[in-house]
Formats: C-alpha cells, structure tokens, sequence
C-alpha cells in the first residue's frame, strides 16, 4: 500500500471545491491539484486552433502538442499552456462554454488522467474535479462528494467572475452551470457521480471555514480512529 495521502473532492460546478481543496492543502501542507483547469487549458488550446471535437486524429493530434504546468504559488491555481500562463483566460465564458463537450472526448481523458495520476505518485495530494474519486484515485484515503442548491451556486460564481467580466449575468451564470452538470453527468466516459465511499458534503448554508472544520474533522477520525 502507498504510503501518501489523496484526498478526492468531486462534485457539480461551482459548488465550492476548489476553495475547500486549497484550504486543506495550505492547512495540511499538501499540494493541490485543480484537474478541471487541464480540461480547461486543453479546451482553451482546441478553440485558438479550431480543433474539430468529431475528428479523433485531429484531437489526438493535438494533445500531443498541449504541455500543460502547475506553478504552485499561494495554493492558487497557477496553470501554463505551452509555457503560457493562462489561469485567468481558461475562467471566461468562451471556454466555460465549451470545457463540458472537451472533457468528454475519451482521448482528452484519457491523456488527463494518466498526468493526473502522475502526480499523486509517492505525494501527499488534494484534487478536486468529476471522476477523482471513482476514475483518477479510486483508492483515495478520503472521498468528498460535493453539491449545493443550484442558484446559490450561480450567485457565488457570478460573484466570482462579474469583477473581471462586467458585461456577464447571472442568468448567463446559471445556464452554463447547469448545461455543463447535465454533460458532465450524462457523458459516457467517467460522467460525475458520487463513489460509493465518497462522504456527501451540502455546503447551500455553509461558510467556507464550515466546510473546513467538516472535512477536517473527517480526515482527523479517519487517520487517527481513537
Ligand atoms: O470550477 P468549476 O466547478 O466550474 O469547474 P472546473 O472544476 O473548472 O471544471 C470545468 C469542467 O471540466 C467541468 O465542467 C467538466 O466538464 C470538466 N472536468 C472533468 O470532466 N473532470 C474533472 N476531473 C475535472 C473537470
């Protein structure tokens, strides 16, 4: 048995995961990995060179020109395309539009998870996503399940991105949320759904130190049962 720790936070967008992810891994001095920012950058890469989603060659094509990095700084996502930093473009609504159909092409995920799984090789990881739990680490230690009310989650993403993009709505916010659950969860390869092991976390009334303190109190019962 491997002797790092994986935590695995999946759950439906916008529902807080990365927020709760970077807590624990500054809190536990873990690294943190966002998988949904290597879909992005890859979805960001397909749009500048107008990769057809219907042309397997061509998509396979061009991953094998996509060289994503994590630069971690301050437990933020800090993630290059090509050398290029493109954490802020791969959050616009160009991409939030298209990462759901993306991230369903078995030859995207494919190449994703084998990196993925890289990383958690022999280091103490949190990584947060869709199939972390089921797909990446099925034997992570810690399984969290994440969700909440569907308009709390738009009002909180909306928040989030209305100061850089003024012209966004929430209706536009809210639309977006839900398309990319309904292909995230309906899609063929590795859709989103709780493991069986995952511990379902509701944060709709929660603060952000709540669901802290929730998940770490997990994790303290689980490595030391006493
Ligand atoms: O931050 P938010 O919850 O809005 O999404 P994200 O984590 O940045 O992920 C963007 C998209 O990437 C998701 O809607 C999924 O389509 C895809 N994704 C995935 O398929 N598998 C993952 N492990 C992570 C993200």
């Amino acid at each position: 048995m491997s002797s790092n720790i994986v935590i695995a936070i999946d759950g439906y967008s916008s529902c807080g995961k990365s927020t709760l992810a970077k807590a624990l891994a500054q809190k536990l001095h873990f690294i943190y990995v966002d998988s949904g920012a290597m879909y992005r950058a890859v979805t960001l890469y397909f749009i500048r060179h107008h990769v057809d989603l219907h042309d397997h060659q061509q998509v396979a094509e061009a991953l094998k020109n996509i060289h994503l990095n994590f630069h971690s700084r301050d437990y933020q996502t800090h993630i290059t395309l090509n050398d290029e930093e493109v954490s802020e473009e791969i959050r616009r609504m160009p991409v939030s539009d298209n990462v759901s159909a993306v991230a369903a092409l078995r030859e995207v995920r494919h190449e994703m998870v084998k990196q993925q799984q890289r990383m958690g090789k022999s280091k103490n990881i949190v990584m947060d996503g869709r199939d972390i739990g089921t797909t990446v680490f099925p034997d992570a230690q810690l399984k969290i399940f994440m969700t909440a009310d569907p308009k709390v989650r738009a009002e909180r993403r909306y928040k989030e991105l209305h100061e850089k993009n003024p012209g966004i709505t929430l209706e536009e916010v809210f639309e977006n949320l839900a398309h990319r659950d309904y292909q995230d969860t309906t899609r063929e390869e590795s859709p989103l759904v709780r493991a069986q092991d995952a511990i379902i976390l509701d944060n709709t009334n929660m603060t952000p130190d709540q669901q802290l303190e929730f998940t770490l109190n997990k994790i303290k019962s689980l490595l030391d049962p006493e």
